[in-house]
């Protein structure tokens, strides 16, 4: 608890581009989440290092998803919006953390397994503790909640597991998180495939729409779009690439999927998808134009840089203190 409010961490890596999906499935759902909840936002750059990145690339790529947390709207007054690698205590308790996590049960994780596949030139032992590394975000903070995909729940369940592990050997030292289950942001899947996700990695540039994508490219990708031959906007299971616009639409537009059932009747595709590009592009375009007025203020990013990672400092390091204490460090002399 801080202030009387539960704490609220998430955290998104860096690389790749956002697309539509990482918006209308998270970001735009967290924005009223600081009301409720001390919320903590992490540009989780010591994750992205597990992959080989291109130093100045990562630079620019974590400067620009800071800004654009802000850019969708998230009040850096209200969220401890921070770099990952402006607090050092992430990497202080994810050491101590490595030490009561089993072997075994990292070599579980699917991600891992799917990651080394992909990156067979370069297994290393960071990656394989990846897992430690979210814990430590999320226990550094006390989280109670977390918001994250199903791709993410693996993680968050062996988080759970060591902060359990470390409360029933040292008392209760760590809030034990729980998923964040708030209003669900819409799941969008791919405009190419309909049974995948929409994703920041999908080597089909059509698939996605990215967040910086111009208005002709969105219309382009929209028209291009994968239906059916059912010639109906209609809401079911079996039209999943006309289920999907209609969600993108209903996301972009605060309708429903009756009300866009009716609408369209008797449409046809063509008139259907240009009105899902058009309702995007009237989502992105403001988002857009804040963005970019954003990163030309480069004091004022500066600014929350520096006045979020003091912050996030103060709540790490008195977890920090207490874990070394619990675990046999020596005290600091002052
Ligand atoms: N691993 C998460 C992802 O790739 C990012 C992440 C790092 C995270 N630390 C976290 C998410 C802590 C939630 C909480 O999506």
């Amino acid at each position: 608890m801080i202030d009387g409010k539960k704490v609220l961490f998430s955290g998104m890596q860096a690389t790749g581009n956002l697309t539509l999906g990482n918006y209308l499935g998270a970001l735009k759902n967290w924005v009223n989440l600081s009301d409720e909840y001390e919320c903590f936002y992490s540009v989780v750059d010591l994750h992205s290092i597990t992959v080989r990145q291109d130093p100045s690339e990562l630079r620019q790529r974590a400067r620009k998803l800071l800004a654009l947390y802000i850019a969708a709207g998230l009040d850096p007054k209200k969220n401890c919006i921070y770099y990952q690698s402006h607090v050092s205590g992430h990497a202080e308790l994810a050491w101590i953390l490595n030490c009561f996590t089993y072997m075994g049960e990292l070599n579980r994780m699917t991600q891992f397994k799917d990651k080394a596949a992909k990156h067979a030139d370069n297994i290393n032992a960071g990656l394989f503790t990846y897992p430690v590394l979210m814990a430590a975000d999320i226990l550094l903070y006390q989280a109670d909640v977390v918001p994250v995909g199903k791709d993410q729940l693996q993680h968050l369940e062996i988080t759970r597991d060591i902060a359990q592990r470390f409360n029933a050997i040292y008392g209760e030292v760590f809030t034990v998180p729980e998923p964040f289950v708030g209003k669900a942001g819409a799941k969008i899947m791919s405009l190419q495939d309909p049974a995948k996700k929409m994703s920041k990695s999908d080597e089909n540039a059509n698939a996605s729409i990215y967040l910086m994508d111009d208005p002709d490219t969105v219309i382009r990708k929209f028209k291009r779009a994968v239906t059916d031959s059912e010639a109906q906007v209609k809401y079911c299971e079996e039209q999943p690439g006309i289920r999907n616009l209609i969600d993108i639409y209903c996301s972009c537009t605060d309708k429903t999927p009756e009300e866009t059932e009716k609408e369209f009747d008797g449409k046809g595709y063509g008139e259907f998808k240009l009105a899902v590009g058009e309702a995007v592009v009237s989502v992105l375009k403001p988002l857009q134009e804040r963005f970019e007025d954003l990163v030309k203020d480069k004091a004022y990013i500066d600014g929350i840089i520096k006045e979020n990672a003091d912050k996030a400092n103060y709540y790490a390091t008195k977890t920090l203190r207490k874990v070394q204490k619990k675990v046999g460090f020596p005290e600091r002399v002052r």
